[in-house]
């Protein structure tokens, strides 16, 4: 299912991919003309040490600097304010996101509001603001979420206890440094759970009504890394071949999510990990196995080819029978990395599954989902997730 609708693909980004290359940032900040850098990081990529080598390239092109190092996971509101009271004070014009998804879409907020009124939450959507943001060079420490080359930034708006995405061309990195060695320190459980985020990017891309022979030849090359390097980089995230093969499935997910889209796995995902307590990743992981099952008679031939790219081979010989063998291969490589959640179904009460429904269907991003779906749909997907 190759839409024929026409289609801009728009990859702005500059990606220098290669070990040490992270130790470029000065270089490359220089060559964007900024003046003073906002250097944008989580308290736990600070710990693992992954900063020295990128700081000491900002000094050596004698760039000055100032570090917010209080980003929280999910990308909350809250920080997103405060690293922005910071770049105006400081008068900051160029940013630096060295982190995961969390990080660079933090990033996308504060460079939004250096040169846009706000509140953030009126862009909820795509392309809602005037202004082009603060450039950005964007540095990920982990291989899922493909921020660093995305239109898309997730932010989790603590009052309203929901997570919404803003999206623009404009906010998408000038330069992304894809460094395999900064991924070393990643925890196992993390490497596992963004895996799963770059593997469901894929997924949903190629199978979206929006899908182009272009995103899918990214598609597909994703699925061969994944079924190539993810257990082997969750077994051991210091194996550079595996962490940068993972870091350049997840940069292909983006990019072809940027023009194929999403669909109902991550129109789903965000109200399972707020209500849930998940990360992203994992969060998309598990749900792809009832997402699929509900999709599968759309375009069963296009399941069929994401398993034989993940495993090689299929089960059976009938097409439907073939097309399953997608989900049995995602269970596998869930269950190998260690990926699973368990839930009290006393939590799940009608009224959540309801508002759940809801806020699934208002992201909008189940629009370019394969097959059609109503609200009664999604409360059946999630009742087959939870298995009541
Ligand atoms: N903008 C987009 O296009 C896009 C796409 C998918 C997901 N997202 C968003 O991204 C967020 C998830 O990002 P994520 O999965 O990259 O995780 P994350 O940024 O939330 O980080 C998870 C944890 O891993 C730690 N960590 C990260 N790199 C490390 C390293 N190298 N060494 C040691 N610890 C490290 C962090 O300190 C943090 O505690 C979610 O909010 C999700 O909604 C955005
Ligand atoms: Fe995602």
């Amino acid at each position: 299912m190759v839409s024929e609708r026409s289609f801009e693909l728009y990859c702005p980004t500059k990606v220098k991919f290669g070990v040490g290359v992270s130790s470029e940032a000065g270089e490359e900040i220089k060559k964007l003309n900024g003046q003073k850098v906002l250097v944008v990081v989580d308290p736990g990529v600070v710990a693992a040490g992954v900063l020295e080598n990128i700081l000491k390239s900002l000094e050596k092109e004698n760039l000055p600097y100032i570090i917010f190092d209080e980003v929280e996971v999910n990308a909350t509101l809250s920080k997103v304010h405060k690293a922005s009271d910071l770049q105006k004070k400081e008068g900051c014009d160029i940013l630096l996101c060295v982190g995961g998804g969390s990080t660079i879409d933090t990033g996308k907020g504060v460079g939004c509001l250096a040169t846009n009124p706000g509140p953030l939450q009126a862009y909820e959507g795509p392309e809602k603001y005037n202004n082009p943001p603060l450039p950005s060079v964007a540095i990920p420490t982990t291989a899922g979420t493909g921020s660093e080359l995305s239109f898309g930034a997730v932010l989790y708006d603590e009052e309203r206890n929901y997570k919404f995405s803003f999206r623009s061309s404009m906010q998408i990195p000038k330069v992304a440094l894809l460094d395999p060695l900064l991924l070393k320190s990643l925890p196992p459980s993390v490497a596992a759970s963004s895996g799963m985020d770059a593997l469901s990017h894929c997924v949903e891309a190629f199978v979206s009504k929006w899908s182009t022979y272009i995103t899918d030849a990214y598609c597909k090359q994703n699925f061969h890394l994944v079924g190539q390097y993810l257990r082997r980089f969750v077994a051991n995230p210091s194996d550079v071949e595996a962490a940068g093969g993972m870091l350049q499935a997840s940069a292909m997910g983006s990019m072809a999510f940027n023009t194929a889209r999403l669909g109902l796995v991550h129109a789903m995902a965000s109200p399972l990990g707020v209500h849930f307590h998940l990360p992203h990743g994992t969060s998309c992981g598990v749900l792809m196995p009832p997402v699929i099952r509900y999709n599968l008679i759309a375009c069963p031939e296009k399941y069929i080819e994401i398993a034989i790219a993940l495993e090689g081979s299929v089960k059976g010989t009938r097409k439907m029978e073939q097309a399953y063998s997608a989900i049995d291969a995602i269970d596998r490589l869930m269950a190998d990395i260690g990926l699973h959640v368990h839930f009290d179904s006393a939590q799940i009460v009608e009224e959540k599954l309801s508002q759940m429904a809801d806020e699934t269907l208002s992201s909008g991003m189940q629009l370019t989902n394969p097959r059609n779906v109503t609200k009664e749909d999604v409360i059946g997907v999630y009742r087959d997730f939870f298995g009541i």
